[in-house]
């Protein structure tokens, strides 16, 4: 019903020339992980989910780290299993069929390319704050997009097309380069939290629920702690990033076990004291939308060289979450187009640099044209609902494939298989019906687009078909 599936041995089998090189070992995949989660979601969301969900923004992160530790060890399992780019959509086509996998496939389009979007704004919000503070006045107009008065968020098209760039110029420089900046995106928020947590005053705690748990609509807007789960979820994910590039992992089975759950295990805990000390320190309705609110935090506590200092931190390192994020979008590509559900000519690789230059074009340019005209909050909540998708088919995928194929080697078993898969499919769809209707929309035109192509074009080209003799083909 859902198409042919793939064969779950013919995984790591592809045709040379077409084959990406294996450079990556763990501490690569660890940085890359870290990379790509800690980025705007802490930087910034923050604002917008205490906007949403009041102090209990805490919670929000609570809930949202709780569903994507499960979507986590899912992907562990899954990664270790089928050790081959492409990630939730290479996992789908095998356990569910080539249907499936083109749905997720194409949502890990908007998830990955959205996300570089959404970092991209989050980004130029940090820079241009830290040059207005330092007294220096910029044309608005070529700083925010047509939604906040101006006419395009030029900061973030060019960090977009930067990235891009560096991309294409090879994978090893790219991922060194990811190891400094993670560090100082690190150390930056571990001086947030120094600096504000000793202000924490927990009158600031008062009413912690203002909106109430669940999602509810005021005034065209969702607020409760679940709008705020579904929006702040954006900080929790990118570690499937590691998962895309298995096929890299010079040992797969450890490597990425390390990579995935080590760095959803550091993240998460530096989230929580974030979030306690920025809404600790500045009643909620302050930090609300701000585009920089954790330098917001530190200059209302009168500490302006430190807030100088995290903005620096965010400019020089939020880059690496683009660059992580681009880099898998360009292998979700490469492999659909691998597999022939897209033009096989995406495919190439460059013989000098080992990178898909062409998709990494494409890629890029897209995403620039997103940062620059749309806004933060619904470009991120776009994203969140295409990853939300891909996490539910890993989901899904675990359970399936442990009844299908128990007797497989696991180089990494995730406890409790079907409590695991059942809570991550749980947990993700109420993160999903708790996004505003809005975004839920342009989710399915997103996908009735995909399934246009899908019928059009990739139905008939894939490789997993028998060949079908296509007039004009
Ligand atoms: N988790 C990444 C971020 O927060 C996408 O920027």
């Amino acid at each position: 019903m859902f198409g042919p599936r793939k064969s779950i041995h013919t995984m790591s089998s592809q045709q040379e020339g077409h084959r990406l090189a294996k450079t990556l070992s763990w501490p690569h995949l660890i940085a890359l992980g870290v990379g790509a989660i800690v980025g705007t979601g802490i930087y910034t969301l923050t604002g917008v989910g205490a906007e949403r969900a009041g102090p209990a923004v805490i919670l929000a992160f609570a809930i949202a780290g709780a569903v994507c530790a499960c979507a986590a060890l899912a992907y562990a399992e899954m990664a270790t299993l089928i050790p081959a780019a492409g990630s939730a959509y290479t996992f789908s086509y095998t356990a569910m069929g080539e249907g499936i996998a083109w749905i997720v496939g194409w949502s890990l389009i908007l998830e990955y390319s959205l996300a570089c979007s959404t970092v991209a704004v989050g980004w130029s919000g940090y820079l241009v704050g830290w040059i207005q503070a330092a007294g220096v006045t910029l044309p608005q107009a070529l700083l925010v997009g047509p939604h906040d008065g101006g006419i395009i968020n030029l900061p973030a098209v060019l960090v977009a097309l930067s990235v891009m760039g560096m991309l294409i110029a090879g994978t090893r420089e790219s991922a060194t380069l990811n190891i400094i900046l993670v560090i100082i995106k690190l150390v930056a928020l571990s001086v947030f939290v120094a600096f504000a947590l000793p202000a924490f005053q927990a009158d600031n705690l008062q009413p912690f629920m203002p909106y109430g748990f669940g999602s509810t609509e005021v005034m065209g807007e969702k607020r409760g702690v679940m709008a705020a789960a579904a929006i702040v979820f954006f900080a929790f994910y990118g570690f499937d990033a590691v998962a895309t590039s298995a096929e890299e992992a010079k040992n797969p089975g450890r490597d990425l076990t390390i990579g995935i759950v080590g760095s959803m295990l550091v993240c998460t805990i530096i989230y929580m004291a974030v979030a306690v000390a920025a809404v600790g320190a500045l009643p909620y309705t302050a930090l609300a939308n701000s585009p920089e609110p954790l330098a917001l935090v530190l200059r209302s506590l009168q500490q302006p060289v430190a807030a100088h200092l995290i903005a620096l931190a965010a400019v020089v390192a939020l880059p690496s979450v683009i660059l992580v994020m681009m880099y898998g979008q360009s292998r979700i590509f490469f492999v659909m187009a691998r597999d022939g559900l897209l033009p096989r000519g995406l495919a190439k690789v460059s013989p000098r640099t080992g990178a898909p230059t062409l998709i990494t074009l494409v890629t890029g340019v897209s995403v620039a044209a997103v940062a620059g005209f749309f806004r933060l909050d619904e470009i991120a909540e776009l994203a969140n609902a295409g990853t939300l998708v891909a996490f539910i088919a890993v989901g899904a995928c675990l359970m399936i494939l442990r009844r299908r194929f128990p007797e497989l080697p696991r180089l990494f078993r995730c406890p409790a298989p079907y409590v695991v898969g059942t809570l991550a499919i749980l947990g993700c769809i109420y993160l999903f019906i708790s996004l505003p209707s809005s975004t839920i929309t342009r989710f399915f035109l997103w996908n009735v687009i995909g399934l246009v192509i899908y019928f059009a074009y990739g139905r008939r080209h894939s490789d997993a078909r028998e060949p079908v003799p296509v007039a004009g083909a």
